[in-house]
């Protein structure tokens, strides 16, 4: 008698736990009805390489090929609150396409309003960066894409929680399906959707670009100031163009102390690395839509671009990983006269890419 009572209790039991779960979570795409599974489809995303970046190899991740639905869906959760613990803040929240996705403020502020020390950078032409962050700790954008979402002082959401927020969702369910062809809904399909419309974001129809493809002379092509700046950037009277190379990225993709201080709070490459030769060492930044990108440097600490030239002017600092290129950083810097600042910084505005800043494919989906 016992027995069967504790038997009838048991599937009472079950029962209940079942019907509570399935209230709680009703999935929205169910095996069992043929009608809510939607089609898998993917169609290749035909990536419009432009002229100036085709002799470059681009780092395609082939596990991840780029497909219109991925994309779209990145697009999606790019600009999404939802990834947040508050629903306040999405990718775009510190990366915004006016300011060539970068953050205006010195230091991004996260979800619980703690603001953090390295000023946000731009996302454009990943396919021919890596590594990323300041001091290059996200070997691929796949890997920099994880990072943000539980970021305690960025976005703050578990892994979990992201996850099930999106499988509760009316629409994300089905956008994954449709991406990957399957229900599984996870961080890295997460990561891999963001970052194929990252790999989207392709920057390449400045007044610099234009040069490069074109077949004109520099003193035929520029203003007769930016051609003065040119001049300067690319030889050892500004000696820019070592780091951030004259070529259409505009950065070695390396590693260097600029000369921004004399002791170092943020060791940059040498924190990851613990390689006390790197202590002070950044990621050269592209100098593409540099125009935009204010403020500068990894800690944000110049406003303006003539604040920057006055930087490499006078203004550097002596340190022991200082790098051997900053030739005059014993005198300050390269000493360049308010003329020659002027020119550089007119040169320097040669960078900026305003189809790119407008593009209505890179912006909101909602
Ligand atoms: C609270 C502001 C904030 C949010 C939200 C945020 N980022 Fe960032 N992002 C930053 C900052 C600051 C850095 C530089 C951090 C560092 O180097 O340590 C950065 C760096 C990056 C980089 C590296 C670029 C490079 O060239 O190395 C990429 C790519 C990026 N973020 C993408 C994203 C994506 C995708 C999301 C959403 C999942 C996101 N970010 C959310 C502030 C933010
Ligand atoms: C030795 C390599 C090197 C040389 C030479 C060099 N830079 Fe830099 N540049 C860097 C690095 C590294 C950073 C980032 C430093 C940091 O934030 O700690 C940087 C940052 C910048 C930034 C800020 C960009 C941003 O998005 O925050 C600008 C602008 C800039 N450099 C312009 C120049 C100009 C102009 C010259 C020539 C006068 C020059 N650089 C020479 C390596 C170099």
């Amino acid at each position: 008698m016992n027995k069967h009572i504790l038997l009838f209790a048991f599937l009472v039991f079950v029962y209940l736990t079942t019907l509570l779960s399935c209230k709680k979570d009703p999935p929205i795409i169910d095996i069992n009805k043929p009608d809510s599974i939607p089609t898998y489809n993917p169609t290749p995303y035909e990536l419009d390489i432009p002229e100036v970046l085709k002799n470059k190899t681009p780092n395609y991740n082939t596990n991840n090929p780029l497909t219109n639905e991925g994309v779209k869906l990145g697009r999606m959760l790019f600009y999404d609150p939802i990834l947040s613990k508050d629903n306040t803040q999405s990718c775009s929240s510190c990366h915004q396409q006016n300011f060539a996705f970068t953050d205006p403020r010195q230091f991004s502020i996260g979800v619980d309003g703690i603001a953090g020390t390295r000023n946000s950078m731009q996302i454009d032409n990943v396919l021919w960066k890596k590594p990323f962050f300041w001091d290059g700790r996200a070997a691929d954008i796949e890997e920099q894409a994880l990072e943000p979402v539980p970021n305690p002082i960025e976005m703050h959401l578990s892994w979990v929680e992201a996850t099930k927020k999106l499988k509760r969702h009316a629409s994300y369910p089905s956008l994954f399906y449709q991406a990957f062809g399957d229900t599984i809904i996870d961080s890295l399909r997460i990561a891999k959707a963001i970052a194929q419309f990252e790999s989207i974001l392709i920057s390449s129809n400045s007044k610099w670009d234009q040069f490069l493809i074109s077949n004109k002379t520099p003193f035929e092509f520029f203003t007769p100031e930016e051609y003065a700046g040119y001049l300067i950037f690319n030889s050892e009277t500004g000696d820019c163009f070592h780091c951030h190379t004259e070529d259409v990225m505009l950065t070695d993709n390396l590693f260097h102390n600029n000369g921004l201080n004399a002791t170092h709070n943020d060791y940059g490459l040498g924190a990851i690395n613990n390689n006390p030769e790197d202590i002070g060492k950044f990621k050269t930044p592209s100098l593409r839509n540099v125009e935009y990108t204010a403020p500068y440097m990894h800690d944000g600490r110049f406003n303006t671009l003539e604040e920057v030239v006055e930087f490499y002017s006078f203004g550097l600092q002596v340190s022991p990983t200082v790098d051997p290129l900053m030739k005059f950083a014993h005198l300050g810097g390269v000493q360049l006269n308010e003329e020659e600042r002027a020119q550089l910084v007119a040169f320097l505005k040669t960078f900026s890419d305003d189809s790119f800043i407008s593009n209505p494919n890179f912006s909101s989906p909602f």
